[in-house]
């Protein structure tokens, strides 16, 4: 398929993401070919100008990319940047995608014309002034929008927004983003459970214990305070993240590898979960949070939180979901872990090490290098029957084709600009995870503190067991 001329227009462009995740990543995809033909137009609330502009991207790239300001591809990409301040309103906006539009050919060889792809990378209550501001620009037509997570932050303001999205942008123009979804490891699952005859029929409450979802970060708030203290990780990344990959992990499979099959299968999981219960949930926040620059003193803000959920049909009916995450964690790690039942009567004498490490696992590791493991038991070499925890993996570094793996932001980022929804997430999914979280949203249990650099707060090891947490490896 030809290449769509496309204008990126990047709201909350001098912010931390944009920074880190979104100027690299579209250097990247100008550099891979896949957006050849490419034009952004950055705008916040700073006052920035395209000078400014540029050299703030430069600088993203000099810091987080494999090129650098002195890159042939920079210099041709830093070309393509513009910049406008918000200050500046939506007739100055609707000038600069024109003026955009203006060094594109009127349509591509398929005979298409220049589409607009609205990047929001803002908080939750500034997206419906931008989308204000795209209606007033005119700049619905020939576009689509990215919204950013949390997509509301509960059940009535996620509806309210969806409702006044749909009154200026279509559903088919709309991609809600969910990065873990576009994380390689993420999408091993669904190849994992669907290519192949292994995994699937062991793959319901007959075989599996349980399974963590467990995403620990040593990061803290890295001058996100303002953002953080409404948010906290309940928002930040459980219904999110951590929900989304989780409608992976449960889903039935789907018909086609096409949106309308995967939305359809993950949205039957999200009908499927039980409403959260407050009890099942371990809310922390490391010591030394309320001293934060931006924090209140009082903040019961969560930065921590661990839960048990359950899923009821009849392929989970009983099999408990713990999820984890936080910030100031010992270790940064993002794990989903399959736990088999263990065998339903040993042969091998008491010390010989069986089940000494626990179950077996099946676990997808969702890092930046992903892998995936199996890890089971098998006999140590000599005499006698000692048993050891051995592992089969798959290392997405250790492979030929290691080199055309693409961040997840970039997939994702490339999958709406060829109007692919498969990896996006769903407005009736979105609200039904809210709704299963009102319990606790209406009466959180009181944060627990935790030292930074642990595993969170005692009760984490409460709440699973008689099962254990699968981290520290
Ligand atoms: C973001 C959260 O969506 O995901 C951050 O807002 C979190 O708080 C981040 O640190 C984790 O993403 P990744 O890709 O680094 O695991």
């Amino acid at each position: 398929m030809a290449e769509r001329y496309t204008t990126v227009v990047l709201f909350g462009a001098t912010g931390d993401l944009a920074r880190r995740k979104l100027l690299p990543g579209l250097l990247h995809l100008f550099d891979s070919e896949l957006l050849g033909n490419l034009r952004v137009i950055g705008t916040s609330l700073d006052d920035f100008t395209k000078d400014t502009f540029v050299e703030f991207a430069a600088q993203a790239i000099d810091e987080f990319s494999t090129h650098d300001r002195n890159s042939a591809r920079w210099q041709d990409f830093s070309k393509r940047l513009d910049f406008v301040p918000g200050s500046a309103g939506p007739e100055a906006l609707k000038k600069a995608v024109a003026a955009a539009e203006a060094m594109m050919p009127d349509s591509d060889s398929e005979g298409r014309p220049p589409q607009r792809l609205h990047y929001l990378s803002v908080p939750p209550n500034a997206a419906l002034s931008v989308i204000q501001d795209l209606r007033k620009a005119d700049l619905v037509e020939r576009s689509r929008i990215i919204m950013e997570k949390p997509f509301g932050t509960d059940l009535a303001s996620a509806g309210a927004l969806n409702s006044s999205v749909h009154e200026v942008f279509s559903e088919e123009q709309v991609f809600r983003i969910d990065h873990f979804l576009g994380k390689e490891a993420a999408l091993n699952i669904l190849a994992f459970r669907f290519a192949n005859g292994l995994f699937e029929p062991i793959w319901h409450r007959n075989f599996i214990d349980h399974v963590q979802i467990d995403v620990p970060e040593t990061l803290g708030l890295s001058d996100r305070a303002s953002f953080y203290e409404g948010t906290g990780a309940y928002r930040d990344m459980v219904v999110t993240h951590l929900f989304q990959v989780l409608a992976f992990t449960a889903m039935e499979p789907p018909t086609a590898l096409e949106p309308r099959s995967i939305t359809e299968e993950k949205n039957k999981v999200f009908r499927s979960m039980e409403p959260i219960e407050p009890t099942d949930v371990v809310r922390g926040q490391y010591q030394g949070y309320r001293s934060e620059p931006g924090v209140s003193p009082e903040s019961e803000t969560e930065t921590f939180i661990a839960l048990k959920c359950f899923i009821d049909n009849w392929r989970w009916a009983g099999v408990p979901f713990y999820l984890r995450t936080g910030k100031r964690m010992a270790e940064g790690q993002r794990i989903i872990s399959i736990a088999f039942k263990e065998p339903p009567k040993s042969m091998f004498p008491s010390g010989s090490g069986v089940g000494q490490n626990g179950p077996d696992h099946l676990t997808f590791d969702l890092a930046d290098k992903s892998k995936m493991s199996l890890s089971f038991y098998g006999k140590r070499p000599g005499t006698g029957f000692h048993l050891d925890k051995l592992s089969m993996q798959f290392d997405l570094q250790e492979v030929d084709w290691a080199g055309s793996a693409l961040e997840a932001y970039e997939r994702l980022i490339y999958d709406a600009v060829q109007d692919d929804h498969t990896l996006f997430t769903a407005a009736e999914g979105i609200e039904r995870v809210w709704e299963i979280s009102q319990a606790l949203l209406d009466n959180p249990q009181p944060v627990r503190p935790y030292s930074p650099g642990t595993w969170g707060p005692n009760q984490v090891h409460q709440l699973i067991a008689p099962h254990a947490w699968r981290l520290p490896f």
